[in-house]
């Protein structure tokens, strides 16, 4: 049968039959350090496809086969489930449901193929129980579960797109359950209304009171390639209630237009996979609606590949209110219409029209004009990933700054987060949901939640929107530009951003979007200075820079865990910053400024960690944001001074070496009793264990830059034995 019990449980039954009704981390490993996913399946329910989520975002409904669960999903750690209907049927004649959507406050209307004779049902949202006998589901749901198809119910009337017959090439729009005296309509039989239509999507449109409807098809306009594949939006009106003698009980508003994604001289991603609105911002005209699409193509020459596409609403309306296109029905080509306009065809309220210009809607309902996207070509193309999902979000960052953040669900079971900035898409990070690539059928945004929800075959899957902590540094924090995240400089701790701000404990709110000059660490000249470096992954490559330079391999050593040593002199004073790479992605991972302790401070004890002061605010988030150079705050440097200062400092490193030279050659003769000259004097106090320990402390605190005193110096160079057994530094001289 089609419905395998689900893989990821099999083999723990006993643990299963215990939690058999809570959610469970049944994904062992996601592989994204710092990423959290929860996922819930139940034995026995599967192909769980269709999700519906609450206003409030406490309740997730989930249409499975044979079953419409309501999972309890407001609590943080956990899902549960609150109530399921339905019960096997048959193993081969098996109802997925493919319809669910809020009818009303109390109930849900949910439609199931029901072994290729659909049938649609009330649901009492509260209780799952079914309350009013079934309805017929045929043009409401699709006969063959394969088959796509879209629905949404606005105020109580159900609009739908999908196959109308078992064969599946009827496709047909209609409305279905109109309120009062309208009539429930549909498409005519019409030629060329629909090409052999894939589904993808519909949406409510408030401000002009219409639906659209997204969709791919054959594109007959195009009679140069055989069955070259368009994608397309569509129309209705609301307000349509059919004509009075022609398009009587049919759509008298129907009106489509392709629309192109595409970049110049390239091949168009034609095939729309998936598309998300993304409501205007607060006080914007509610023409700036955009629809943010998933685009693959039909060549093989771009296979694997997709990309992104935004629309306007007002683009999508000009086009709609301008001219259309008309059928020759005996050659069957179409042509730019050059006669004169009897009506406009997708204006509403044109019931009352003359049968003249009904005629004239039946026959003009493909624009002539494709809807363009936003800036004309594509937010993003992507080479190696096959993006099938997406959701579109927008945030407001700690900068107070609204950004729009697109989560894609590759076809490989990976989450990307995009940010859209000024320079171009910026992928935040990638979050492993499935080990393996999962036949994915929803993707859910829970704005009040901050999580997003992955329907899957086998189980629902919860994701987190953002995970601030998972940056320990207000450089990673700032410039990882995640908008659901900024710093919190009391408490030192990234943190989410709700509303521009940044919620920090208690009921303080801040506005921090910069971070100091990076942290600062205070060395005396002739110290070793050893600067940490967080890794992102097993896979990312540190390297480290100084403001507009590389780091020569004479001064500056770097380990094979990243991090940088070398010997602080006047040379060495300054800015550094470590960059992560990962397949071609680069990430600051840290900064730090290294200065000269002023000789006035008493010297700390050199093995606690280098405290970082707010220094300087050097840069506005502005500036990370929008990959202005970093730490350009340098100002302008004179020929004359920079010769002398050369000069000083090559008698002063001149001067250093020597010294240093002396210095290790004096602590090799004395290597039994190394301890004897460090500065502080403290540490030849403490015991063994306490060094040690001490040792283990000074090694894991990447968090800071880290200072060795000039005795762990001497370590390094010669002390090969008493350095070499911590296993945390090479033995390589300096
Ligand atoms: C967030 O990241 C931190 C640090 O890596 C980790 O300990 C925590 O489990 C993560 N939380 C979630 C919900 O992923
Ligand atoms: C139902 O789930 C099974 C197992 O994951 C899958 O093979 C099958 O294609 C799914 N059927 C539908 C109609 O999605
Ligand atoms: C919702 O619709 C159902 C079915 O038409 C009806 O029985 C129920 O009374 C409605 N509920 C409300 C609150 O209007
Ligand atoms: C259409 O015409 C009918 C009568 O012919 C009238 O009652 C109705 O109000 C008209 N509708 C509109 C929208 O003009």
């Amino acid at each position: 049968t089609e419905c395998m019990p689900p893989r990821l449980f099999s083999g723990s039954l006993s643990f299963l039959n215990e939690t058999s009704d809570t959610g469970v981390n049944c994904c062992e490993t996601t592989g994204s350090p710092g990423r959290h996913v929860i996922c819930f399946n139940i034995p026995d329910v599967c192909n769980t496809t269709t999700l519906l989520l609450s206003e409030d975002g406490d309740m997730l409904y989930v249409g499975a086969r044979d079953a419409v669960l309501a999972l309890d999903v407001s609590r943080k750690d956990s899902i549960t489930l609150r109530s399921k209907v339905g019960k096997p049927t048959l193993a081969d004649c098996p109802n997925f449901i493919r319809v669910l959507q809020f009818l009303n406050t109390s109930h849900i209307y949910a439609c199931g193929t029901f072994a290729f004779s659909p049938r649609c049902t009330y649901i009492n949202s509260e209780t799952l129980r079914m309350t009013i006998k079934p309805d017929e589901g045929r043009g409401r749901c699709p006969y063959d579960p394969y088959q796509r198809n879209t629905a949404i119910v606005v105020d109580g009337e159900l609009y739908t797109g999908t196959v109308a017959d078992y064969r599946g090439n009827r496709p047909v729009i209609s409305r279905h359950l109109s309120e009062g005296r309208r009539v429930d309509l549909k498409l005519d039989d019409t030629l060329g209304w629909l090409e052999d239509p894939t589904f993808i999507s519909s949406s409510f449109i408030p401000d002009e009171e219409k639906i659209y409807f997204f969709f791919s098809e054959v594109g007959r306009e195009y009679d140069f390639i055989d069955k070259f594949i368009v994608s397309r939006v569509s129309q209705v009106c609301m307000s349509d209630v059919g004509g009075q003698r022609t398009l009587q009980r049919r759509w008298t508003t129907f009106a489509k237009a392709q629309l192109l994604c595409q970049a110049d001289n390239e091949l168009p991603y034609n095939v729309i996979q998936d598309i998300d609105r993304l409501s205007p911002a607060e006080r914007a005209p509610a023409d700036d609606t955009l629809f943010y699409g998933i685009f693959t193509s039909q060549w093989s020459v771009n296979s694997g590949r997709s990309a992104v596409c935004s629309f306007r609403q007002s683009d999508i309306k000009a086009v709609f209110s301008g001219n259309y296109k008309v059928l020759n029905r005996d050659t069957l080509q179409w042509s730019t219409r050059v006669q004169e306009k009897v009506a406009n065809p997708g204006e509403c309220g044109l019931h009352n029209a003359s049968d003249n210009a009904l005629r004239f809607v039946k026959e003009n309902f493909l624009a002539d004009d494709s809807v363009r996207p936003v800036g004309r070509i594509p937010i993003m193309v992507s080479a190696e990933h096959s993006y099938s999902h997406l959701t579109v979000q927008r945030v407001q960052a700690a900068n107070n700054r609204d950004y729009t953040v697109l989560f894609l669900l590759t076809e490989s079971g990976y989450l990307h987060k995009a940010v859209l900035l000024q320079s171009g898409a910026h992928i935040i990070e990638e979050v492993q949901v499935f080990e393996q690539p999962q036949l994915v059928k929803s993707l859910k945004l829970s704005i009040s939640k901050s999580v997003i929800y992955v329907g899957t075959s086998e189980a629902v899957v919860r994701v987190p929107t953002a995970n601030c902590s998972f940056y320990w540094t207000c450089a990673q924090c700032v410039l990882a530009r995640d908008p659901f995240c900024g710093w919190d400089p009391a408490s030192r701790a990234c943190r989410k951003v709700q509303g521009g701000r940044i919620l920090s404990q208690g009921t303080v709110e801040v506005y921090f979007t910069s971070c100091p000059a990076g942290e600062l660490v205070s060395v005396s000249l002739n110290e070793v200075v050893r600067l940490q470096c967080p890794a992102v992954s097993r896979l990312s490559q540190q390297q480290w820079e100084r403001p507009n330079s590389r780091l020569s391999s004479d001064l500056y050593l770097q380990l094979g865990d990243g991090s940088l040593t070398f010997v602080a002199t006047p040379a060495t004073l300054g800015h550094y910053l470590c960059l992560s790479t990962e397949n071609d992605y680069q990430q600051t991972m840290a900064i730090y400024h290294v200065k000269q302790r002023s000789s006035t401070m008493t010297h700390p004890v050199p093995t606690t960690r280098a405290v970082a002061r707010p220094g300087p605010v050097l840069h506005t988030s502005a500036e990370f944001w929008d990959g202005e150079p970093l730490l350009s705050a340098q100002g302008p440097c004179c020929l004359k001074e920079l010769v002398v200062v050369s000069l000083m400092l090559v008698l002063c490193l001149s001067l250093l070496i020597t010294m240093f030279l002396f210095i290790i050659r004096q602590r090799c003769h004395s290597r039994t009793a190394p301890q004897a000259e460090t500065p502080s004097g403290l540490s030849e106090r403490r015991t063994p264990v306490e060094q040690e320990a001490l040792r283990g402390t000074q090694f894991l605190s990447k968090r800071n830059g880290q200072v060795l005193n000039s005795g762990q110096a001497s370590g390094l160079v010669c002390n090969r034995t008493l350095m070499g057994s911590n296993g945390h530094l090479p033995n390589t001289p300096i």
